[in-house]
């Protein structure tokens, strides 16, 4: 009999502790703000130019390139230029000939999400 009761008030001591203990993982104050969507020269720009530039506009540039677009800032500055050029079927870049207009979109994106780092 006193066992029974022993084994009853653990039981009971037992089923407050879970409940109180586990209050708090019910609430969540920080909301997923959700992935960023925006284009930037380290998730996206300097693979397309890497790939596809940087051949001839390297750190030191080759091919009579006249210049470099091995940095952010460099690219950053010459955005027009670039899109400009990477649309002009007449005096395309690279000069092999226009990118996939995929490519070309999102370095137009890039420019239009305000040309960001990362
Ligand atoms: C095969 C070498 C080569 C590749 C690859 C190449 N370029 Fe060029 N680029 C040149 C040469 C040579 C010139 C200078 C002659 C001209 O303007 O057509 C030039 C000029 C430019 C200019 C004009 C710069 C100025 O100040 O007037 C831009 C902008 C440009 N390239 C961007 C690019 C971009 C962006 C890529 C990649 C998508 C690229 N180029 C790939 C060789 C290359």
């Amino acid at each position: 009999m006193k066992t029974n009761h022993l084994i009853y008030l653990l039981g009971i001591s037992m089923l407050f502790f879970t409940c109180s203990s586990s209050s708090s993982d019910d609430v969540n104050p920080d909301p997923d703000p959700g992935p960023t969507t925006e284009v930037t020269y380290d998730d996206d720009v300097k693979a397309i130019i890497n790939s596809n530039c940087t051949s001839c506009h390297g750190a030191t540039p080759t091919n009579g390139a006249p210049t470099s677009y091995t940095t952010y800032n460099q690219v950053k500055n010459d955005a027009d230029k670039i899109i400009s050029r990477i649309n002009n079927a007449g005096s395309p870049m690279p000069p092999t000939g226009l990118m996939a207009q995929s490519l070309r979109d999102k370095i137009q994106q890039w420019k239009d999400d305000g040309l960001l780092e990362n």
